[in-house]
């Protein structure tokens, strides 16, 4: 759901323009420059960084919803969903430990300048621009949130963080009826969720960090994605017609936050560095909707256990009702192998199984048969992946929805504690 933005104020001036614009002493040459990307220190990233830092502490954004960046958790978890999400995946690529910290630093620096708004910095003529332009000459801070995860492999020798690692932090395994044989979308050292109230802050947010981070990480694959507008109200749908995102645990409530969503350093042989950290599962799952089209109503709603119109749970009236499995242990109204009775089967065991959901929508136009290639980037956060995101998948095994879906990439990481404060940044109690 978004805020209606308030007016873009007037853009501030421009400097003038010199009377003849001197020509760089030595042009940039574009295969060189492109060459750079993969042999390049980050240091070179955390210099730039520094000439937006003045831009950095404006006040309140000139547009758009502002979340707030500092804090125990990093935004962009609890967030009520933005319209626009892109997942990226990245290799990191910084030489060392000390290139690796900096990294972290201008992720940082970049994240707290983007997610507040304000004017960007001037350029002269002769530099390239400090900013793409892309959303003018003051972002608006539009409901920015960039959420910083690292992967498995990030904890390898490599950077002699291998006792650092969280303790619940593998590599995604492959589930029955995964189709990952040939994807590029697997896995990364570092990800970030990019989430926005429009496309192009998103798009803005990544441009800019890639180019802040030159020499430091590689994007690796990019899934792109969008939450739909309610329709008509309630929970928005997914491409298969259901609202999706209903039940959700309560994560307002800061015991059940405390026990399915945040990881606590010192607990379950968890290292201490972690505490208010997630762990973040992504999966791309395509859904076959050309075949779901030709599936009766009645079918669609016993695989899903939900009406198609009003979300209601099939024993309920509302999408806000609770199904009561209790009193039908027999299936005979949702089906025992209904979608969401599998996924959480409301007993006392599964209370600490459950996840919390923050998938989008994504359109990636057609396959080379011209079928519709659409789906859903299923996102979710939990304190325990074997616990929780893997014990659902596992009972979701065989369920009928298999057949009008396939699962063709994605991966976990970890989801690092909220940066606390302007002196804090991403990761600083990982490197302490
Ligand atoms: C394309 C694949 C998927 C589709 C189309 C889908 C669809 C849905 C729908 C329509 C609902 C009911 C509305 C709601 O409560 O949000 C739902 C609920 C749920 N789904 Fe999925 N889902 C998919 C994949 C997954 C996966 C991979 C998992 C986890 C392994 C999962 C876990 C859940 C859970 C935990 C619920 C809530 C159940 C409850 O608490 O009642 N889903 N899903």
């Amino acid at each position: 759901m978004t805020t209606p933005e308030p007016p873009v104020p007037p853009a501030p001036l421009l400097p003038p323009a010199p009377a003849v614009p001197p020509a760089p002493a030595q042009p940039l040459r574009r295969r060189a420059f492109l060459r750079g990307a993969t042999v390049g220190a980050a240091v070179g990233a955390g210099a730039l960084a520094g000439a937006f830092a003045a831009a950095a502490e404006p006040g309140p954004g000139p547009s758009g919803r502002r979340i707030p960046f500092h804090g125990p958790h990093q935004a962009g978890i609890t967030t009520p969903q933005q319209s626009a999400a892109s997942f990226v995946a990245f290799d990191v690529i910084a030489p060392d430990r000390a290139a690796l910290e900096d990294l972290f630093r201008t992720l940082t620096e970049r994240t707290r300048v983007l997610t507040a708004g304000g004017p960007v910095p001037a350029t002269d003529l002769a530099s390239p621009p400090t900013d793409s332009a892309t959303l003018g000459p003051v972002l608006p801070a539009d409901g920015l949130t960039v959420t910083v995860s690292v992967g498995a492999s990030l904890f390898g020798d490599r950077y002699g963080l291998a006792a650092r690692k969280p303790a619940r932090l593998v590599q995604m395994p492959v589930f029955p009826d995964d189709d990952l044989v040939n994807s590029k979308e697997l896995h990364g050292d570092l990800s970030l969720q990019i989430c926005a109230d429009s496309r192009d802050t998103a798009m803005h947010a990544l441009r800019d960090i890639t180019r802040h981070t030159r020499g430091g990480m590689q994007p690796s694959w990019k899934a792109d994605g969008f939450h739909a507008a309610p329709r008509p109200s309630g929970t928005p749908r997914n491409q298969l017609g259901f609202k999706d995102g209903i039940a959700n645990p309560d994560v307002g409530n800061q015991a059940v936050a405390d026990s399915v969503l945040w990881t606590h350093g010192g607990a379950d042989g968890e290292p201490a560095w972690v505490e208010g950290g997630s762990y973040q599962v992504v999966r791309i799952i395509r859904m076959l909707v050309e075949f779901w089209d030709r599936v009766s109503l009645h079918e669609q709603e016993r695989m899903i256990g939900r009406r198609r119109d009003s979300g209601a749970p099939l024993d309920g009236v509302k999408e806000s009702d609770a199904p009561d499995y209790g009193a039908d242990s027999q299936g005979l109204l949702t089906p025992m192998n209904a979608h969401i009775r599998l996924a959480n089967p409301r007993t006392p065991e599964s209370a600490g199984q459950r996840i919390l959901r923050r998938g989008y929508n994504y359109d990636r136009g057609l396959d080379t048969d011209g079928n519709l290639d659409v789906g859903l980037i299923f996102c979710c956060y939990q304190q325990d992946v074997a616990r929780q995101f893997q014990t659902v998948q596992q009972r979701l095994a065989g369920e009928p929805l298999v057949d009008y879906i396939s699962p063709t990439g994605g991966g976990y990481f970890f989801t690092l504690p909220g940066v606390g404060s302007p002196a804090d940044w991403f990761g600083s109690a990982l490197f302490r």
